[in-house]
């Protein structure tokens, strides 16, 4: 923070100084810092993230889904045309402005929009169907700074084109219930059907009809959905709005057979999958684009879990394949919060309900003296090519702090190069359970490191 008509006298680093804040507390200022409501990820919270990382790439290539990528930066309308002006993502956080030739642009909000225009504009469409693709990426959104909500988050998403069997969403529910349960962690899922464009007009208009007589008793927020966007109203957590709410209509006594048909299905198959659910007919998510199928992604551990909301959410999108210029199709895909997701996983670990996956290492290696080291690097980089996990420091030249850093790591061998070894060509293999020594030549000791690891 830059305090006005303040001479800096900095710390060490040159960056900070303490100062007393208003309230005289010591508190660290710097010269430079973060914008409000963005964040650093720190080495020292990879390991939340890492899994989730690793998790993804597993879960899309078992499903056979194929990663997109697309800009950072779109044209605006791409956005409000597809999320839907009345809605808080259009209305009210897109990172928007006018670049340098005045054409609008925005920082994109979600991906959707994205993957379904560059699935539109590079004729994917043309590809065998369903074509599956999965995202890894940055969004913005000038939401209210609070836990679990930030202006640049990330997301973890999957979209399925050219399909409406319920088989797809029961999949995709599948793969983002996994991506929790994976690691351990407790999820539960909130589904909901919206039906068919035509389905959903009519019960908004009853959804009006039942609110408006009641218009008195709403909160400020719903007078205004009621007149904006309706389907929200049922989005509302305010104690006041509660009890008429829970009266409203429910949308799946509007839906028709066949969208009947298809949530049945969804439900069959997840049922068939094991996946428990909650049917949660309020749930209408925050964006316009969905018809069908929709759902959330929630914590299942009661108490102090301070994950702030839906740890994801998704749905089917079918007409908007075709609203947005491409040939009629169908659209299905859900997005997770990976921010939410790690601090979900800091917490349940804090609290044991699960234990973060270990980093299996196979050996390390313990070197002693110029010429080991040097032999060292070379010998580290063939067993890490021959596919074994490697740990070492190159910095230590103690043993003992080297055989003890390899007994943390629990490693099942440790391999000695000294300087006796560096000069005839061997090494010694040390089994760290028995501390039993062997020495072996230095080129063949990726082979009988193999070989001893699939024998244990
Ligand atoms: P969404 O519900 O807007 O859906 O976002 C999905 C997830 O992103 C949320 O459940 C939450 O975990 C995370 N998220 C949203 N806003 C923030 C924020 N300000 N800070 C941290 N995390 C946040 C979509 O974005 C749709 N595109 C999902 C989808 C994909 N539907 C079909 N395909």
């Amino acid at each position: 923070m830059f305090i006005k008509n303040q001479v800096f006298k900095t710390n060490n680093a040159g960056a900070s100084i303490r100062q007393s804040d208003k309230k005289g507390k010591q508190k660290e200022f710097f010269k430079y810092t973060l914008l409000r409501g963005m964040h650093d990820i720190l080495p020292r919270e990879e390991k939340y993230w890492r899994p989730f990382r690793d998790n993804a790439v597993k879960l899309a290539d078992h499903f056979l889904y194929r990663q997109i990528e697309t800009p950072v930066l779109e044209d605006a309308n791409l956005f409000i045309r597809s999320v839907g002006k009345g809605t808080d993502i259009v209305d009210k956080e897109m990172y928007i402005f006018e670049d340098r030739d005045g054409k609008k642009v925005c920082l994109r909000p979600e991906m959707t929009a994205s993957v379904v225009r560059a699935y539109i504009m590079h004729g994917l469409w043309s590809l065998p169907q369903p074509l599956k693709l999965w995202y890894w990426a940055p969004m913005f959104r000038h939401d209210r700074p609070q836990a679990g909500r930030y202006r640049q988050f990330t997301q973890f998403g999957c979209e399925v084109f050219g399909s409406d069997d319920p088989a797809v969403d029961s999949e995709l529910i599948l793969m983002a219930y996994n991506f929790f349960v994976d690691l351990g962690l407790p999820v539960q899922i909130k589904i909901n059907s919206i039906g068919a464009t035509e389905e959903r007009n009519k019960y908004i208009s009853a959804l009006v009809e039942y609110y408006r007589g009641k218009r008195s008793y709403l909160c400020d927020d719903c007078k205004k959905r009621l007149n904006k966007n309706p389907l929200r109203l049922l989005d509302c957590k305010q104690e006041q709005c509660k009890p008429i709410k829970d009266e409203a209509p429910q949308i799946l006594e509007w839906l028709e057979s066949e969208s009947k048909g298809h949530f049945m299905k969804v439900l069959e198959y997840l049922d068939e999958l094991a996946i428990p659910y909650a049917l949660d007919h309020t749930l209408v998510r925050g964006l316009d684009y969905y018809n069908r199928t929709v759902f959330e992604i929630y914590p299942a551990v009661d108490g102090e879990m301070n994950t702030q909301g839906a740890l994801g959410g998704g749905g089917r999108y079918d007409p908007l394949i075709e609203q947005m210029g491409g040939h009629p199709s169908f659209g299905s895909g859900f997005s997770i919060g990976v921010e939410r997701a790690a601090q979900y996983l800091k917490q349940a670990c804090e609290q044991q309900i699960c234990a973060l996956p270990k980093a299996e290492c196979n050996v390390y290696v313990a070197q002693l003296g110029d010429q080991a080291r040097r032999n060292a690097l070379k010998l580290i980089n063939n067993i890490r090519n021959s596919g074994l996990k490697i740990d070492y420091n190159l910095t230590k030249n103690s043993l003992k702090v080297q055989l003890d850093s390899a007994n943390g790591l629990k490693v099942p061998y440790t391999l000695i190069l000294g300087q006796k070894e560096a000069l005839d060509g061997t090494i010694i293999v040390r089994e760290m359970d028995t501390g039993k020594q062997q020495t072996v030549k230095i080129d063949k000791v990726a082979e009988e490191l193999r070989k001893r690891l699939k024998a244990r």
